[in-house]
């Protein structure tokens, strides 16, 4: 065997010492693939004293950028700090070395994947970041490969594990959004600052990243509708499961008609739904295709290991590129311009739960308002009475957003309606 090829990872926290651990482990293997060593060469951290989760030689560990973006040796530049700065500025840097790169970055991809991936090509050289959508699920090479001879309809996920976690739990418990967010966090399965994750921004961005690739046009964080999971409580979940459905946090990207809809928000899925049985940390997305049909990929959508598997598949990919001579193969593909429809043009079904006066005429009074705006109901239950006031649950037909909207606006009106406690969208399929 000739010459290793050397590779330079930025980070050595959780993914790092997965990707580290993995490529020792499977070096063997890896080098008998390629009929090339991957070897490791330096390895940036901000502290090299730190105690390491992986066996690291400390001569690998350095604080010096210089010592992996300048080294000439180095082929491939493996970025796992996270967040924008200083990756963002290591990424170009290796970039304009001539240094291919593997990213598990999403914060960066959804944000400046417009700029990278054709500095990238320009290039010449791979820019490859599998691991930034659902860690160890195999799908950005999949929708860009595999499904390549498709036309995409839609892709529609749980792509956040912490949040499928919060919800399995108070489905499973009847317990309220805070008590599960407390207990996730003294498990370590939640964030101290859970922010990015029950608001459904980290959602947002993988999906950005899912839809520009199923749809070839670039999708930014600004255009996903993003909304979280915190309002949802223990009766949502029990009127829910009453009615056969079950609440997820979903990222949702459709084609229709030249535009493009991208949307997270908790919804209500038929309990039949697949997507239904994805139950704690666990991650999936189903991909559909005019071809293929229906296809759904499920697993770890993080930790140490999942999430480095990714890393070192993509590793292995850019080796075999460089070893073939034809890196900068897997170029960007957002060759299309597509609009991306406003959250009011959307239709889809409504759950709503409505706090209301408990006298004759009121359910009158409420279904006027929706006929009036254009909103169908499917479905009107009046659970629970309490002294003067009860409870509805309304669930309507499909109609765009704009009219539920509208309707909700003149409801908050009448002096019948206390409050309007909830609102969820409805998913079909
Ligand atoms: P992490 O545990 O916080 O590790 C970050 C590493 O980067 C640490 O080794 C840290 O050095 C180093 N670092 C941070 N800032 C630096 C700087 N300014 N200069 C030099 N080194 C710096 O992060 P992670 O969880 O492994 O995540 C890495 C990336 O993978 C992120 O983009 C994340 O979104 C993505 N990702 C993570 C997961 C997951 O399960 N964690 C899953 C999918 C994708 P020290 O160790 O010396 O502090
Ligand atoms: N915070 C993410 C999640 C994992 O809960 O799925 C990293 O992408």
């Amino acid at each position: 065997m000739s010459q290793p090829i050397w590779i330079g990872l930025l980070g050595l926290g959780t993914v790092g010492s997965g990707t580290l651990r993995i490529l020792e482990n499977r070096a063997q293997e890896i080098a008998r693939h390629l009929g090339r060593v991957v070897k490791v060469k330096r390895i940036l951290v901000r502290d090299r004293q730190k105690p390491r989760a992986v066996p690291v030689a400390p001569e690998l560990l350095t604080t010096n950028p210089a010592d992996i973006l300048a080294d000439p040796e180095i082929k491939i530049v493996v970025e796992l700090i996270g967040g924008i700065e200083p990756a963002f500025s290591y990424i170009k840097q290796a970039l304009h070395a001539g240094k291919n790169v593997v990213t598990a970055n999403k914060d960066l991809i959804a944000g400046h994947g417009g700029e990278l991936l054709p500095l990238a090509a320009e290039k010449g050289l791979d820019f490859e970041f599998e691991a930034s959508v659902a860690g160890g699920i195999p799908i950005i090479r999949p929708l860009k490969v595999c499904l390549a001879g498709n036309k995409i309809e839609e892709v529609k996920g749980i792509i956040n594990g912490t949040t499928n976690f919060i919800l399995t739990k108070m489905t499973r418990e009847g317990s309220d959004f805070a008590a599960v967010l407390q207990a996730a966090q003294a498990l370590g399965y939640a964030e101290a600052d859970p922010t990015a994750d029950v608001e459904g921004l980290d959602a947002a961005r993988k999906l950005a990243i899912l839809a520009s690739i199923a749809f070839n046009t670039r999708i930014t964080l600004d255009d996903v509708f993003v909304e979280g999971i915190t309002k949802i409580t223990a009766r949502d979940i029990e009127y829910a499961r009453q009615m056969g459905y079950t609440i997820k946090l979903l990222g949702i990207a459709k084609e229709q008609d030249g535009r493009v809809e991208v949307r997270v928000h908790p919804a209500m899925i038929s309990a039949n739904h697949p997507l239904a049985a994805v139950n704690d940390v666990f991650n999936a997305i189903f991909v559909k295709g005019d071809a293929v049909g229906e296809t759904m990929f499920y697993g770890r959508g993080a930790g140490e290991l999942p999430t480095g598997s990714a890393v070192v598949g993509d590793i292995i990919d850019v080796a075999r590129n460089i070893i073939d001579g034809n890196t900068g193969r897997l170029a960007c593909t957002c060759y299309y311009e597509k609009p991306v429809k406003p959250i009011g043009q959307i239709e889809t079904k409504f759950y709503l739960r409505l706090l209301v006066l408990e006298k004759p005429g009121v359910l009158a009074a409420i279904a006027g308002i929706f006929g009036q705006e254009g909103v169908s109901l499917q479905t009107v239950i009046q659970p629970h009475q309490v002294g003067d006031e009860a409870e509805i649950v309304l669930v309507t037909h499909q109609v765009k957003e704009i009219n539920l909207q509208n309707a909700l606006r003149c409801l908050e009106q009448l002096p019948i309606v206390k409050a309007i406690s909830n609102v969820v969208r409805v998913e079909q399929g």
